[in-house]
């Protein structure tokens, strides 16, 4: 299977002043079409600076990062603002919900700025609602819904326009066993059905359920669990 993903000798220090922080030390990153993979390490091994590089947030210091076929790093920014409208999707773990929007206004969002009309895009955001079991909740406000809701909302909002990869910081760190179990359970249906998904978490026992896990530590990958061996045949 190709490799959607293609990253060598990231190196990412941030620099303050005169203080540099060195946070990833050389990083190589191939994922698959189709994958998995989750990325797992303790709090500041630098998981969400990793993820933030291989999806458009944020620019290395160094390295090399080949997305779908693109070289990212030689876009401009107008470039790269479509590139991540046109192929990526989002999930973080505060939602990152508009507040004065209602659901179905948040979910459309990405199919208005893609320049959808606004009735195509609300009817579109409408039926991914529904898909993720959240119809009675498409005119409420983020206010009025709970964390797992909200969580489904931008799970929604990031798969609307079916982008290639979507990218996930730590889903379930704001949500109870239970609405984390339901996220989980939506990001396995939705690779299942060939969404390749990046997910950052420290939680093991999600890690576990997905295709690989790579364990980040001090700025390294110190280690590969392959789990699912049938994806990388
Ligand atoms: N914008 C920034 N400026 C300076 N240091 C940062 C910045 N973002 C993160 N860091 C530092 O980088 C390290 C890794 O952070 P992060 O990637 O958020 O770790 P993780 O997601 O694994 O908890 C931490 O020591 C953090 O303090
Ligand atoms: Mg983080």
């Amino acid at each position: 299977m190709k490799n959607i993903i293609e990253a060598k000798g990231i190196k990412k220090t941030y620099i303050s002043g005169k203080i540099e922080t060195p946070v990833l030390k050389g990083i190589d990153i191939n994922v698959r079409e189709g994958e998995f993979l989750s990325i797992m390490g303790r709090s500041g091994a630098g998981k969400s600076t990793l993820m933030y590089q291989l999806s458009l947030l944020d620019v290395p210091t160094s390295g090399e990062i080949n997305v779908d076929g693109t070289d990212i790093l030689s876009l401009k920014n107008r470039e790269k603002t479509l590139f991540r409208l046109n192929h990526l999707g989002y999930v973080f773990q505060d939602y990152a919900l508009v507040p004065e929007l209602t659901a179905v206004e948040n979910v459309s969002l990405p199919l208005l700025l893609r320049g959808m009309s606004q009735k195509d895009a609300i009817k579109k955001a409408g039926e991914t609602l529904q898909r993720l079991g959240l119809e009675r909740q498409i005119n409420n406000l983020p206010s009025q819904l709970s964390g797992g809701e909200q969580q489904r909302v931008s799970i929604a909002r990031a798969i609307v326009d079916e982008p290639k990869i979507i990218f996930s910081d730590e889903p379930t760190a704001n949500l109870d066993a239970e609405s984390a179990r339901v996220v989980i359970d939506l990001l396995k249906d939705l690779n299942k059905k060939g969404q390749t998904i990046v997910m950052v978490t420290h939680e093991e026992e999600y890690g576990r359920e997905t295709d690989r896990i790579l364990h980040l530590s001090d700025g390294k990958i110190d280690r590969e669990d392959v789990i699912n061996h049938n994806k990388f045949k």
